[in-house]
């Protein structure tokens, strides 16, 4: 299927898991993908195997904690592809601990990387954004929903980026925008892994959903007639974890 061939698309988290699967997912498709991320030796390695399908897809190198590097990447976009026509936000930080222990900098870390930068980014990315085929695309969490214990931080951010992207739709509709949220629950990713380490669980990748799977539904998703938009999807491991 080539239906994003002549599309741009921007997905942060590039370099792993979940973004990095979208990257594969929408380059197989003709996309031009533009992979954003900190760790650029894995980036290029990942833009090396995409041009095969869509040599114009490119690495960028942003730390999302910098808004200066969050503007220069803006800037590389708009002189390397012009216009943007989907925006995928991946990147994710998480951290664990009780309301009485964690510290407040892992609050405010997490809240900068998963709902300042999303924020951040597609602010500056709406004006360079198609109104016939613009899509952004949110990597949630089932815990915006179902918040858990030790937990609360990453827990709240979700929820906060759930209010955001609930709030950018009714805002970028009229214009020509969907917005569309996926909440995934466990995915055999880096960050699962750690996440089992800390439960002290073995991690057991074939439980878990295969981010491979996560990006497939929601390519799929993008694909929807555009008379139509799904808003929200969620994705759980079928077996009991
Ligand atoms: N895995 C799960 O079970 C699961 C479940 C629900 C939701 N999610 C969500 O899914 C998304 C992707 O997570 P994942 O599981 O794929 O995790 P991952 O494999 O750890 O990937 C996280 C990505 O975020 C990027 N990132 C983190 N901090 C960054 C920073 N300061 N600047 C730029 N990029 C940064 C990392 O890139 P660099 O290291 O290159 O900077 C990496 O590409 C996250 O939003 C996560 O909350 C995951």
């Amino acid at each position: 299927m080539n239906a994003f061939k002549n599309q741009v698309a921007v997905v942060t988290g590039a370099s792993s898991g979940i973004g990095k699967a979208c990257s594969y997912a929408l380059a197989k498709q003709f996309a031009s993908v533009c992979m954003l991320g900190r760790n650029i030796n894995e980036l290029k390695i990942i833009e090396n195997k995409v041009s095969e399908y869509s040599p114009s897809s490119k690495a960028v190198q942003v730390d999302l904690f910098n808004d200066s590097e969050i503007h220069e990447s803006i800037e590389f976009i708009k002189r390397e592809y012009g216009k943007v026509h989907i925006l995928v936000h991946s990147a994710g930080l998480y951290s664990t601990g009780s309301i009485a222990d964690a510290p407040v900098q892992d609050f405010d870390n997490q809240y900068k990387i998963n709902v300042r930068a999303p924020y951040l980014l597609t602010q500056k990315m709406l004006p360079i954004f198609d109104r016939e085929h613009g899509q952004i695309a949110f990597i949630n969490s089932t815990v915006a929903m179902n918040a858990k214990k030790n937990l609360s931080q990453y827990c709240a951010t979700k929820s906060a980026l759930k209010a955001l992207t609930d709030s950018l739709r009714q805002e970028v509709n009229a214009e020509g925008i969907r917005v569309l949220t996926v909440y995934p629950g466990r995915t055999a990713t880096p960050m699962q892994e750690d996440v089992c380490k800390r439960e002290g669980v073995a991690f057991n990748p074939d439980a878990m959903i295969q981010p491979a799977h996560v990006a497939d539904i929601l390519v799929s998703a993008l694909h929807t007639p555009r008379d139509a938009e799904i808003t929200d999807i969620t994705v759980r491991p079928m077996k009991a974890m």
